[in-house]
């Protein structure tokens, strides 16, 4: 007797279910989701927390809407762990459905996230790691920040065309580090440079003063030094303390050491530190200004390159689901980001169709003080530089 209903109850409840499954309006087809995975705690949180602020800021002034879909950002921590990025990755394609990976702090998390992204077939946009394999390493990845190899280059020649002869290196010993010391090795040596002392650190709490001593010894002419963003203020604290700055001893290198968000707090050993880089604070740009003030409104402190990398990062995605008309399949989206082009706080860039990697003008620039705050103020131009790592054309 009481058999009838309940099977009726069954049927209703499943037929309900179904509705609300295959309902053209649901909730899922009308929105995007972003799993934007960034070290919001560990080594590199300043890298995090730069690339939140920028993606926050980026949404503010664009709106949360593209393409009549809304733009649902969802934020993991991975603590500067490449295990933790990847069983987030995980958790975000499988559980969340997300349309769009984002963010990654380090190289080993933008390579731990690859082969899901390409299993899943879900774009990688790598807003922050710098190695230049990571691209190499999946279809679906594209990046939205640099490679050490771009800048790395450009100063080993100006160093070698500007009365530099000897050379310690010192550099973070892991993979964009190792990127790094070679392409600037290289260049330094082809144009005639000797290397006099190379030493490397840990990643991970870096104690840089027992080298340092190494370095003053080996009396070069300066210092080439890849540390990552966020490792700056300390490095040139310990530099300032063992008084390679009273020896003469300039640093040079890619610009992480000398990241905005740290330089200002280095004082005055800083002076003189000549860098080459894809973004500076000081970009003379109304673009750059006006992106300046907006962050330093919105967070009291200025923006460094992995804040760009990460306003970029979203840009190229809103870019694109402009041009698929909504369509947020990983194929679609991939497509519509191959060879996008668009003006950036760093100046002009773009991405490269055959490689997926970025492709932006690298700028040399001097630590000056200027209005009484010191500025990494650019004095010369590379432009449209692509990675020099790539063995795919
Ligand atoms: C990286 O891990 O790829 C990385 C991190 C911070 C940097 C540069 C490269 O400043």
């Amino acid at each position: 007797m009481f058999v009838r209903p309940t099977q009726l109850m069954l049927a209703a409840a499943g037929a309900a279910l179904l509705a609300v499954a295959t309902m053209p309006g649901a909730q899922a087809q009308d929105s995007v989701k972003i799993g934007l995975i960034l070290p919001m705690t560990g080594g590199q949180s300043s890298t995090g927390k730069q690339i939140d602020n920028a993606v926050k800021l980026y949404m503010k002034q664009h709106g949360d809407t593209v393409a009549g879909k809304k733009i649902e950002i969802l934020l993991k921590d991975d603590g500067t762990v490449p295990d933790n990025t990847k069983r987030a990755a995980q958790e975000l394609i499988v559980n969340d459905k997300v349309n769009v990976i984002a963010g990654f702090g380090i190289t080993p998390s933008a390579l731990a996230a690859a082969p899901l992204a390409t299993q899943a077939k879900v774009p990688e946009v790598v807003m922050a790691a710098g190695t230049s394999i990571i691209t190499e390493r999946s279809p679906y990845i594209v990046r939205t920040s640099f490679t050490l190899g771009q800048s790395s280059i450009i100063i080993g020649d100006w160093a070698a065309k500007n009365g530099i002869k000897k050379v310690a290196t010192l550099t973070s010993d892991y993979a964009p580090g190792n990127d790094a010391l070679k392409f600037f090795k290289d260049h330094f040596t082809a144009a005639g440079g000797e290397i006099v002392e190379e030493v490397k650190v840990p990643l991970a709490n870096p104690d840089f003063a027992p080298f340092l001593q190494r370095m003053k010894d080996a009396k070069p002419d300066a210092m080439f030094v890849f540390v990552p963003a966020g490792q700056g203020g300390t490095f040139m604290k310990q530099y300032a303390e063992r008084g390679l700055d009273k020896s003469g001893i300039k640093v040079i290198g890619p610009g992480d050491v000398m990241d905005d968000d740290l330089l200002n707090s280095m004082g005055d050993a800083a002076l003189g530190a000549v860098t080459a880089h894809l973004y500076s604070a000081a970009h003379p740009s109304q673009m750059n200004k006006d992106f300046v003030a907006a962050y330093k409104k919105a967070y009291g402190q200025r923006p460094g390159f992995m804040a760009v990398g990460g306003y970029d990062g979203i840009h190229l995605i809103y870019e694109a689901l402009k041009k698929t008309g909504g369509k947020a399949d990983g194929d679609s989206l991939i497509a519509a980001m191959k060879g996008m082009k668009w003006e950036s706080p760093r100046g002009p860039i773009s991405i490269d169709p055959e490689t997926r990697d970025i492709v932006q003008n690298i700028y040399i620039r001097k630590v000056e003080k200027v209005d009484g705050e010191l500025y990494n103020v650019e004095f010369a131009t590379f432009e449209a530089v692509k990675d020099p790592g790539k063995t795919k054309k």
